[in-house]
């Protein structure tokens, strides 16, 4: 049986927590026990005090080291016992950790309170600090009832039905699919067809389908770091909100943009530019790659390069070629998105100099993407300058700008073909591909 003993100057709250429910019959029916231990306790004034003013100054008080020491190894005497301190400053919970404290015979969980605990508490008497999350509580008894929660329903005896935990969120790192009970329509919202149909394999895989795609659209890191087997990568490909690099779109722009004196130019058509960034485009899975220029006569060369290299022989650099566009300007390459596909894409841009687009929010590619897997159908126009720079004053239409690549030294001046092929890695590469090879 898995013991916790719960040391804080108000019990009562994490007492009252676990009193009902779930943990409250298995505290009944002798599954998990649950002690307490107060400070106050073990305090020898007359206010029985276990806080005090903070060396060096500042606001409120510090939970003193000897009443809180004391009340910790009273929780140890009976059993030896792994000792956590829930701290905002601790390691965050989650269910790996959930499922480490479960193997322990006995947790003590030390609530803090006031400013917080003397840290010589934690160097002489702590095993492990421990935070529910990235926000401040008043002490630490909720968070240690949370704690108590979350490990008694992964004990023997303690969930009716033990595949429950298995199955959910974050046994598995994947979040858990939709659940519905009756009524079969709720609000004209009737439950997904097939679950209602017995069609048992079908049914797992919508379910697992909805998972992965949950995980990816509302928890990318989790999604960054899952071991997709080769169903799962099966199930995830028919996903095409997911799949945000097919309505992606990068345009050169050769105006307007900067030359090095600052001054608003066009600049000339590269053979190196169209055919390395149609490349790199092929090589991330965009959907089109837009030659931007004003002047005809450099949208004809572009296009005519464009078509040399596709008839060529070899069909995977043809590929590639296909890609490419020309358009006039900016607002053409957002009119003919638009068009394609019924509604107009968010515009991203990159500059060294993120400042200058004053009226675009700031995002990092991981966070742009999210955000397009959470608006299925809308496509993404991003916008590389050539020359010196975009014409940021100007461009009113790009409402993200993206974090600018950046190495160590203040020496910056990529070429637009390598700060296209390094942001694209950035927004679709699959830095962990092996992984996936099972
Ligand atoms: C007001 S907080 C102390 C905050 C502390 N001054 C700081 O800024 O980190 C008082 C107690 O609440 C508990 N606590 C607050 N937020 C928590 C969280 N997110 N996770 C775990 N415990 C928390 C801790 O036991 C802490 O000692």
């Amino acid at each position: 049986m898995t013991r916790f003993t719960v040391v804080s100057i108000l019990p009562e709250i994490v007492d009252q927590a676990l009193a009902h429910g779930v943990v409250g019959r298995a505290r009944a029916a002798g599954a998990l026990a649950i002690g307490f231990v107060n400070p106050r306790d073990f305090t020898t004034d007359r206010h029985r005090s276990v806080d005090d003013t903070p060396y060096g100054g500042g606001p409120g008080m510090v939970m003193k080291c000897e009443p809180l020491v004391a009340a910790i190894e009273s929780a140890c005497a009976a059993a030896p016992a792994h000792r956590v301190l829930l701290s905002p400053g601790g390691r965050p919970l989650d269910q790996a950790r959930v499922r480490a404290l479960a193997a322990h015979e006995h947790v003590v969980l030390v609530c803090g309170r006031y400013e917080g605990v003397d840290e010589r508490v934690i160097e002489t008497a702590i095993d492990e600090e421990l935070s529910i999350g990235d926000f401040v509580l008043t002490g630490g008894e909720l968070a240690a009832a949370c704690v108590v929660d979350a490990v008694a329903r992964l004990l023997p005896g303690v969930l009716g039905d033990a595949a429950s935990a298995e199955d959910e969120s974050f046994s598995s790192p994947l979040l858990e699919y939709p659940q519905y009970t009756r009524p079969a329509v709720f609000r004209e919202r009737p439950v997904p067809e097939l679950l209602a149909g017995g069609n048992h394999a079908a049914i797992r895989a919508w379910r697992r389908r909805e998972s992965l795609r949950r995980t990816a659209v509302r928890r990318p890191d989790l999604f960054a770091h899952l071991r997709l087997t080769k169903e799962d990568e099966k199930l995830a490909g028919g996903l095409p909100e997911l799949d945000v690099a097919s309505r992606t779109t990068v345009a050169l722009v050769h105006h307007p943009v900067l030359d090095r004196t600052g001054a608003r130019v066009t600049t000339a058509v590269t053979n190196l530019d169209l055919h390395d960034i149609a490349r790199s485009a092929a090589t991330y899975g965009l959907s089109g790659y837009h030659v931007v220029t004003p002047v005809e006569s450099q949208r004809e060369k572009a296009a005519h390069i464009a078509t040399l290299w596709q008839e060529e022989q070899k069909e995977w650099r043809a590929k590639a070629l296909r890609l490419c566009t020309t358009a006039a300007s900016i607002d053409e390459s957002i009119a003919v998105l638009t068009r394609e596909y019924g509604q107009p894409p968010v515009v991203a841009a990159t500059s060294a100099d993120p400042a200058r687009f004053v009226h675009a929010a700031r995002v990092t590619p991981a966070a742009l993407v999210r955000e397009l897997q959470g608006a299925p159908g809308v496509p993404l126009l991003v916008l590389f300058g050539t020359g010196w720079g975009l014409a940021d004053a100007e461009l009113t239409q790009v409402s993200r700008i993206i974090t600018p690549i950046s190495g160590r030294p203040a020496w910056n001046h990529l070429s637009v073909r390598s700060a296209v092929a390094i942001l694209l890695d950035r927004l679709f590469g699959l830095r962990d591909a092996w992984v996936h090879e099972h």
